[in-house]
């Protein structure tokens, strides 16, 4: 007997509120137990589905969408960056693609935040030498950090989540300026006192660079060896969006010889691979892609992608959909 019921695959697990709300409304499959499927058997796994709920692990593509069938109409990725996704190849197989925007933003500032405050203040260091049971005492000397108070914030990329971080600047006392292709509007540059400069200008002249732009063949590698060589040798830099976007053997290098003071980083060129210059170093805050990484925020991305496949199923439309 087959099925009239819409067949769902969702590729990894989700909050249970979101498998819910798809289960009301197809047959769903998952990986069981879970884990990351090769692209070979996600392949296989996908044959007949009408929807797929995809993570950024998955490649997301033509063949992806071919291996599926014609029967495919939407690809909700639970992600904000869909840089693992061909959009292009997926328009023209008339599959519409979603992303997840919104809510994660005050989860990845957040976090964002915190690798400023662990490798500004010094807090891995501190700790692994606790856990080494190293000797210590108390004295006024004793693994000085860097204040954040009047010093400036440059941010790469001032969208929803470079906004949330620079709001949680203000409340830190620190100065907000930002470059990007386009002026952020009026509205916004006021609220968070933010100066617009040249990408170049903004290396030079801000004691901490936090990028959160996408990965595109544009930002690849934007922060390389001479971007380093332009920052201050006290600034400090923070990557929460996507690894590539820093060469990350020129930034182990440019930590290990003084000419940026640290940086904070969540995100890794390779991932899961880590270059292995940084795991040495002390002047570096390091976190495995936990940006987005809480229940109540893992929670709401699931179940805005569950609701982006309900909708398109029900011939509703998408709610977030990433036009090619
Ligand atoms: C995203 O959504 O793009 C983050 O990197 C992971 O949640």
């Amino acid at each position: 007997m087959t099925s009239a019921r819409p067949r769902i695959v969702v590729t990894r697990a989700i909050a249970e509120p979101a498998m819910d709300l798809l289960r009301e409304t197809g047959d769903v499959w998952r990986p069981e137990p879970d884990r990351q499927l090769p692209a070979e058997e996600l392949h296989t796994a996908v044959a007949g589905a009408d929807a797929i709920v995809s993570t950024l692990a998955d490649r997301v593509d033509g063949a992806l969408a071919d291996a599926a069938g014609r029967r495919l109409r939407v690809i909700a990725s639970v992600a904000v960056g869909y840089d693992n996704a061909d959009v292009r190849a997926l328009a023209d197989r008339g599959v519409v693609f979603t992303n997840t925007p919104g809510v994660l933003t005050d989860a990845t500032a957040d976090l964002t935040f915190g690798l400023l405050l662990s490798v500004t203040r010094r807090l891995g260091e501190g700790e692994r030498l606790l856990r080494a049971r190293r000797p210590w005492r108390f004295h006024l000397g004793f693994l000085l950090g860097t204040g954040l108070q009047g010093k400036t914030l440059g941010i790469v990329g001032l969208g929803q989540i470079g906004q949330a971080v620079a709001r949680r600047a203000l409340a830190f006392g620190m100065d907000i300026a930002y470059t990007g292709r386009r002026r952020a509007p009026a509205d916004v540059e006021r609220e968070l006192r933010a100066r617009h400069l040249p990408f170049a200008e903004l290396l030079r002249t801000a004691d901490v660079v936090s990028l959160h732009c996408p990965l595109t063949p544009e930002t690849r590698h934007l922060i390389d060896a001479e971007a380093l060589a332009t920052m201050k040798p006290a600034a400090y830099l923070l990557n929460t969006t996507r690894g590539p976007v820093v060469d990350e053997a020129a930034l182990a290098r440019a930590l290990r010889e003084g000419v940026i003071a640290g940086a904070g980083l969540d995100v890794f060129e390779r991932e899961p691979e880590v270059e292995p210059g940084l795991l040495d170093l002390d002047n570096v805050a390091l976190a495995p892609h936990l940006g987005s990484a809480t229940v109540e925020t893992r929670t709401e991305m699931a179940l805005l992608a569950a609701r982006n496949v309900v909708s398109v199923l029900r011939g509703e439309g998408p709610i977030t959909e990433v036009k090619a």
